[in-house]
């Protein structure tokens, strides 16, 4: 019997460039492919990719389990939320039942994200943190975030991997970072992250700096981030123990750039179109902080962990153990920032 493969989040920015790239990735072969929908119009668009929509409510145990166990479904691809862990412990202990059933290994990619990895997460900075470091799992298990929802973050990784592992399911902890680039699914076609900067800039006519230093941050092309994704089902469907559980983390990302260099690049295009009066970065100060706030719908203590933070967690696994390989280097968000304003400011619905 070969795999019954769901995957969620697919009308979502990064689902549904995921989706869009299925059919030309000419995986190994599996049995059907499932897509979680919410709506009718959902249902009809992924179609189109040759996945059949499954309408059920991720956050309700009984639904989850019909949906995994009737179908047989063996490789999940969770799109959804990094937290809380509610859905996913219900996807786990689903799949435990088809691999009891089938006797097949039944595999569950958990979507995270690199603030998770960050100083906002107390994860450690002072050097580049592989994310194919055996260690990984023990520094995030010791991990003390200054933010409660980064705690709760951080937990739910390390939930997915000890919940798996109880119930002998392979699991797989996948990191997008700073994602950017025009999505190419049906569904939202912008990255929440670039987004956030220029809807703080647009409320307050002004691009703020909210660390001090030269704080990096990895940054991803959709393109990259999608080819990840794809690579590692690659993997998982041709049977070639792809790592996982305690060794299973992957950062999509060929390297980092600069906050301020991102800054400076997206005021430049923010000025050029008359949303900022010049394209100076300014350091923000407290009631910056709470105008910016305001602008993205945020309490002022959360702007910093939207906008900035260090973070030098570092992409090893993919290109070693997936045939994955970059196809922009991490600079080119630079020289897109213009093109990428553009797409959000002609698409923005805040
Ligand atoms: N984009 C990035 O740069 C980035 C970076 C790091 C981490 N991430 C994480 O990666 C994941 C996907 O990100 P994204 O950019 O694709 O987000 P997105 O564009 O906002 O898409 C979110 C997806 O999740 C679905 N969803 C939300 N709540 C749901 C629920 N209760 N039940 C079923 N489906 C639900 C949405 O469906 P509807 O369309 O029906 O609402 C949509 O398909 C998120 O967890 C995000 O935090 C993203």
């Amino acid at each position: 019997m070969s795999h019954n493969i769901l995957i969620t989040g697919a009308s979502g920015y990064l689902g549904g460039s995921l989706l869009a790239r299925w059919n030309e990735a000419k995986l190994p072969a599996y049995n059907k492919l499932f897509a979680l929908v919410r709506t009718p119009n959902q249902a009809d668009a992924v179609k189109q990719y040759g996945a059949e929509p499954l309408t059920f409510d991720a956050y309700d145990e009984a639904e989850v389990w019909a949906a995994v166990v009737d179908n047989n479904i063996t490789v999940v691809y969770h799109l959804i939320a990094p937290w809380p862990h509610v859905s996913q412990s219900y996807f786990i202990k689903a799949m435990a039942e088809v691999k009891k059933r089938t006797g097949r290994d039944v595999h569950f990619l958990h979507t995270s994200g690199a603030k998770i990895f960050s100083s906002h997460a107390g994860a450690p900075t002072e050097k580049p943190l592989l994310d194919s470091d055996p260690k990984l799992y023990e520094i995030q298990k010791a991990q003390q975030a200054s933010f409660p929802l980064m705690q709760e973050a951080i937990g739910v990784n390390n939930f997915v991997i000890e919940e798996a592992e109880k119930y002998g399911i392979r699991s797989y902890v996948f990191v997008p970072c700073i994602v950017y680039g025009e999505g190419e699914g049906f569904g939202n076609r912008i990255s929440i992250q670039t987004v956030a900067i220029v809807r703080a800039a647009e409320a307050v006519k002004c691009i703020y700096r909210v660390d001090t230093g030269r704080p990096t941050w990895p940054v991803c092309h959709v393109r990259d981030n999608t080819n990840m994704y794809l690579e590692l089902m690659h993997k998982i469907l041709a049977d070639e123990n792809p790592s996982y559980g305690q060794n299973g983390y992957y950062l999509a990302s060929p390297g980092s750039v600069a906050w301020d260099d991102l800054y400076a690049a997206i005021a430049a295009a923010l000025a050029k179109r008359n949303v900022i009066a010049d394209d100076t970065v300014v350091t923000a100060k407290g009631q910056d902080l709470e105008a910016m706030g305001k602008g993205l719908g945020c309490p002022a203590e959360l702007v910093s962990l939207m906008l900035g933070g260090n973070c030098t967690f570092t992409a090893d696994r993919g290109s070693k153990e997936l045939d994955w390989q970059p196809l922009y280097k991490p600079e080119h968000i630079l020289e897109y920032a213009d093109a990428e304003v553009d797409f959000i400011l002609r698409n923005k619905n805040w």
